[in-house]
This record gives C-alpha cells, structure tokens and sequence, in this order.
C-alpha cells in the first residue's frame, strides 16, 4: 500500500497527463472537423470520440479520488467555490460534446449504408462551432483549479 504522498504524488501525475491527452483529442477534433473532410475521417473522428469518452470517464475516477481521498481532502474541496466552478464548467463541456459524438455516430451509420457519404458543409460547421465552444469553456478549468488549489473561494 503506498503512503499518502506517493499515492498523491501518482495521482497529481495521472491527473495532469490524462488533461493534457483529452485536450489533445479536443484539438484533434477542431482540426478534421472542417468543410472538405475525406470519407476516412469519419472513422478517424469516431475512434478519437472513443478516447474521449475513455479519458474524460479516467478525469473523474482520479480527480474526485484525489478530492475525497489526496491532495487536501473533502473537507477543503467540497466548500470551495472554484471547485464547484471547475466541476461545472467541466459538467457543460461534457455537455457540449454530445452534439459531436451523436453527429459523428450518425455520420458513421450512414458511411455503413453508403461508404461515400460525407456529411455536407452546413453539418460539419455546426459541429465544429459545439467543438470550439468546448475550447473556450475547456480553458476555463485550469484556471479555477489554480485559485482552487491555493485557497481562493472558500466558504466562510
Ligand atoms: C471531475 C473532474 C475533476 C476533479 C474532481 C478534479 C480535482 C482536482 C483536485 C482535487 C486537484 C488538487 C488541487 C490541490 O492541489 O489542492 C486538482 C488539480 C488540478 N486540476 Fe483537476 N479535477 C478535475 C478535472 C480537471 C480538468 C478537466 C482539468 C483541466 C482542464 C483540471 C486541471 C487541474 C489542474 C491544472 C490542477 C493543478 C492546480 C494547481 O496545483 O495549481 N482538472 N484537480
């Protein structure tokens, strides 16, 4: 069983990498989901959806048993106003990209009947608005989690 500051320390590690992945699936997206994607960007854009769901599920297992059980417990977070803000904010980005993943499983629905579909240009742009706004609420986050981390938003 490993003591409080290794397992933290793992934590704080897995944390960070696990963001820095999902942020990189997020600039993934914004960057095929343009007018003029090919056939084979569909399936590319399915198995990156895929990821982010699978990172997204690894944020909240390791962020809320970092709050509950590491870094500075409970007690600290759960009356913290900058926490509640950073859980809200990432709440609506989750919300946010279920446009895409439902247009993108449609999308690959209708490849299966016919592989030369290709969504039209007013379809993508849609989409890729959804994905922008994810950016700016995504940027956000880290933001609230630096005032949250140094004691800023606590209830009196
Ligand atoms: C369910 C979601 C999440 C939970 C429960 C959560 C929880 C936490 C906790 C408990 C800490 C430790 C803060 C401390 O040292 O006191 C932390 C740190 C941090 N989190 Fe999260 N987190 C979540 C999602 C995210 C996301 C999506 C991002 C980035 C977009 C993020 C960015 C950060 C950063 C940058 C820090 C380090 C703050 C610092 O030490 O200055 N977190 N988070």
């Amino acid at each position: 069983m490993p003591d409080f500051a290794t397992g933290d320390l793992a934590l704080a590690i897995v944390h960070h990498v696990v963001i820095f992945a999902l942020a990189g699936i997020i600039a993934f997206e914004v960057g095929v989901m343009k007018p003029g994607l090919s056939t084979r960007d569909i399936p590319r854009l399915g198995r990156a959806d895929m990821w982010y769901g699978i990172l997204a599920t690894l944020i909240i297992i390791v962020g809320f048993s970092r709050a509950i059980w590491f870094a500075k417990g409970w007690a600290y977070y759960s009356v913290n106003h900058f926490f509640w803000a950073k859980i809200g904010a990432f709440l609506i980005v989750g919300l946010l990209s279920i446009q895409p993943t439902l247009s993108i499983l449609r999308w690959r629905r209708a490849q299966k009947t016919d592989p030369s579909f290709v969504p039209d240009d007013a379809a993508i742009r849609g989409v890729r608005r959804f994905l922008w706004l994810e950016v700016f609420v995504f940027a956000w986050i880290p933001i609230f989690a630096a005032a949250m981390a140094r004691g800023y938003g606590m209830a009196p």
